[in-house]
């Protein structure tokens, strides 16, 4: 992923104006890390495959991490999470004020598609790749599953309805970042669909974990606050942290079965990605 960080670094948002602040403010939270997962299964797919068109891949894997980004920044607003930390830093509406940070997040969710848009890829590659991103980040996808977040604060869900809460609020943009590198490679659509469906498992349990990451590591461990999912609708709230390490366990062995199922180039090109996820169950 060092080209990508290094992409990242040079292509950062430009917007020069008389604001003082505005274009520093696009970039601190893309620059201050984070584990760049949805970029990392993106690239790593057109990697394996075509490792010619990797070049044009890394604007459509920043547009990607741009897209979380704005996800990240607006979910820490006050009227949302109301979170200090992010990636280790302060918060940017901490950092700088709410106005900031809501434009930020709306800045990097519009250039996101423009980046897609002016990618060197072919026309019709585009068009796919801007239609998955808008249609599991959008209305349907993450802003659904922050929606749901949001309004059943204090309102318990039952174990179905949480999955499709996280579904739509994570996995959706891990299975179409997945998806994506499919798409740039032309893996046949069969593959696609593997791909997409697996994501969304993988997601959920990505989810899970994230949910137990609240309950058991400090903040300096996961560089934003925790114990902070008191009264969401997290997986530890429904189940408790053993039933949902438990949950976990049972969804990382499913995965790992249909994983073994993909073909070899498949399999080691995200190993390494996902391996964490789906062993640790075994530690
Ligand atoms: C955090 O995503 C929000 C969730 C969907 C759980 P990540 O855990 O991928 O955050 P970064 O990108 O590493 O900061
Ligand atoms: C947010 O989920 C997922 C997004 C779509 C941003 P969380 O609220 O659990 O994410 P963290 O724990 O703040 O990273
Ligand atoms: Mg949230
Ligand atoms: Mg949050
Ligand atoms: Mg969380």
């Amino acid at each position: 992923m060092q080209r990508f960080e290094s992409y990242l670094a040079t292509h950062l948002p430009k917007a020069p104006s008389f604001h003082p602040i505005y274009e520093e403010a696009l970039a601190v939270m893309l620059l201050a890390g984070g584990k760049r997962f949805r970029p990392s299964l993106l690239l790593s797919i057109v990697d394996a495959y075509e490792p010619l068109l990797y070049e044009g891949a890394l604007p459509i894997a920043l547009a990607v991490e741009m897209f979380h980004t704005y996800s990240l920044i607006h979910d820490d607003l006050p009227a949302m999470d109301d979170a200090d930390l992010r990636r280790g830093h302060e918060t940017l509406h901490k950092r700088y004020d709410e106005v900031t940070a809501i434009l930020v997040g709306d800045a990097l969710n519009t250039d996101a598609f423009l980046r897609i848009a002016k990618a060197p890829l072919r026309d019709d590659v585009k068009l796919k790749l801007v239609t998955l991103l808008a249609q599991n980040g959008g209305s349907t996808g993450m802003v659904l599953g922050q929606a749901l977040d949001c309004y059943f604060e204090n309102i318990p869900l039952n174990l179905e309805q949480v999955k499709i809460l996280h579904k739509n609020k994570t996995a959706k943009l891990i299975a179409s970042s997945l998806q994506m590198g499919g798409v740039i490679v032309g893996l046949s659509l069969v593959v696609q669909k593997d791909l997409y469906d697996f994501g969304i498992d993988l997601g959920l349990l990505f989810q899970i974990q994230d949910d137990i990451i609240d309950e058991t590591q400090t903040t300096e461990e996961a560089g934003k606050p925790t114990g902070n999912d008191g009264d969401k609708n997290s997986f530890v709230t429904l189940l408790g942290l053993a039933k949902s390490m438990e949950e976990a366990d049972i969804l990382a062995k499913d995965l790992q079965k249909r994983f073994e199922a993909f073909e070899p180039k498949l399999q080691s090109a995200l190993e390494p990605l996902i391996s964490k996820y789906l062993h640790r169950h075994k530690r």
